[in-house]
C-alpha cells in the first residue's frame, strides 16, 4: 500500500427526484480518501446510497455537488482505470465465456480506425487477445469452460467470469457491487479466497458493497458504514469507518476471533441500529484514514 490518495470524494452529494418529480437527497456531503492498495468494504442499511457512491466513483453519473478524483483528477466518465462488477446482469447471455472475457478489448478497439485495420488486416490483435483471455480464464480457473454460455455456469463461475472481464483490463480500481450476494456459503467463501489471492497479486485498489457483515470485516483492509439514520439527516453520511487490524493474507481462523465478532457486533449495534445513531449529532468527518479499532 502507498501512501497518496488513489480516490478522493469531496463533498459530495447526490440528489434524485421521486414519482412526483419531488428532489430527495441520497447522500449528503461525503468525504472520503482512500489509498492505493486499499481494500474497502461497505456497508449500510437497504436504499442508504452505497450503489450510488459506486456509480459516482465508476463515473457513470455525476455528484449534484462536489467533486469525485481519481489520481487528483476529477471523475466525468468511466474508463478502463476503473472496472466494475455487479452481483449479476455483467455477462452477456449469448456470448460465450471467452467472447464475454474478450468483448472489452474488443469494444476498446472499436472505432473508426480499429475498423478500418479490421478491413484491411482481419483479425488484427486476434492471437494477442486470444492469448490474453485464456491467461485470464487459467487465473479465474475456467480454462476448460470457454466455449460455454453463462446459462451453462454455476453463479460462483459466472461471478468469476465477470471478473476475469474486469480484471482483464487491468483497472487500477476494481469496483464490486454486491457480487457475492447471490451466492450460497461454500462458493463465498472459495470466491473470498480468489478475491484476496488477485487483489494481493494486482495490488489493486478494491471497494466492494455488501449486506454480509462478516464478508465486509474478513475481506476489507477498512470498513465504511454508510447510513441515513442520524439526527436532522438529509441524506446519508459516512457513521463509521475503520482499519481492520489482521494482515493479509488472512485464513479463515481470524472469525473466530472475539475482536472479529467484537467489529461486526460494533457495526450492527451502532452503525446500523437507527436508535443509536437517531441519538447522535449530524456527522461530519474527514474520512482521510480509518481509525484503528482499539483491540
Ligand atoms: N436514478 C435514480 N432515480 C431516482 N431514485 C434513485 C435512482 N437511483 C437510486 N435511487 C434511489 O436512491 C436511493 C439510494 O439507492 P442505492 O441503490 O444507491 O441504495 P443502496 O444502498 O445501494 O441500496 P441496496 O442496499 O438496496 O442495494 C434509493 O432510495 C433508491 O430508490
Ligand atoms: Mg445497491
Amino acid at each position: 500500500m502507498t501512501g497518496k490518495y488513489i480516490l478522493e470524494v469531496e463533498g459530495a452529494s447526490q440528489q434524485y427526484f421521486d414519482q412526483s418529480e419531488k428532489s430527495f437527497q441520497v447522500l449528503n456531503n461525503i468525504n472520503l480518501q482512500i489509498r492505493e492498495g486499499e481494500f474497502v468494504t461497505i456497508v449500510g442499511p437497504t436504499g442508504c446510497g452505497k450503489s450510488t457512491l459506486l456509480r459516482m466513483i465508476l463515473g457513470s453519473e455525476r455528484p449534484s455537488a462536489g467533486n469525485v478524483l481519481m489520481d487528483q483528477k476529477p471523475i466525468l466518465k468511466p474508463d478502463r482505470n476503473r472496472g466494475v462488477v455487479f452481483q449479476k446482469y455483467s455477462l452477456f447471455d449469448n456470448l460465450t465465456v471467452r467472447q464475454n472475457v474478450r468483448i472489452g478489448l474488443e469494444l476498446e478497439n472499436f472505432s473508426i480506425f480499429g475498423n478500418l485495420l479490421n478491413t484491411v488486416f482481419p483479425g488484427w490483435k486476434y492471437e494477442e487477445y486470444s492469448t490474453l483471455v485464456d491467461e485470464y480464464l487459467e487465473r479465474v480457473g475456467l480454462l476448460q469452460h470457454g466455449d460455454k454460455y453463462p446459462y451453462q455456469l454455476s453463479g460462483g463461475m459466472r461471478q468469476r467470469v465477470a471478473i476475469a472481464q474486469a480484471m482483464i483490463m487491468k483497472p487500477k480500481v476494481l469496483l464490486m457491487d454486491e457480487p457475492f450476494g447471490a451466492l450460497d456459503a461454500g462458493t463465498k467463501d472459495q470466491m473470498h479466497a480468489f478475491m484476496l489471492e488477485q487483489w494481493q497479486q494486482t495490488g489493486q485498489t478494491i471497494l466492494f458493497v455488501t449486506h454480509d457483515l462478516e464478508e465486509a470485516v474478513y475481506l476489507g483492509t477498512r470498513v465504511i458504514v454508510l447510513s441515513q439514520y442520524y439526527q436532522g439527516a438529509n441524506g446519508a453520511k459516512i457513521v463509521k469507518d475503520f482499519n481492520t487490524p489482521w494482515p493479509h493474507p488472512r485464513d479463515q481462523s481470524v472469525k473466530e476471533e472475539e475482536l472479529f465478532q467484537d467489529m461486526i457486533k460494533t457495526i450492527r449495534n451502532q452503525g446500523l441500529n437507527s436508535n443509536y445513531l437517531l441519538n447522535q449529532e449530524e456527522f461530519d468527518l474527514s474520512h482521510a484514514d480509518a481509525i484503528q479499532l482499539a483491540s
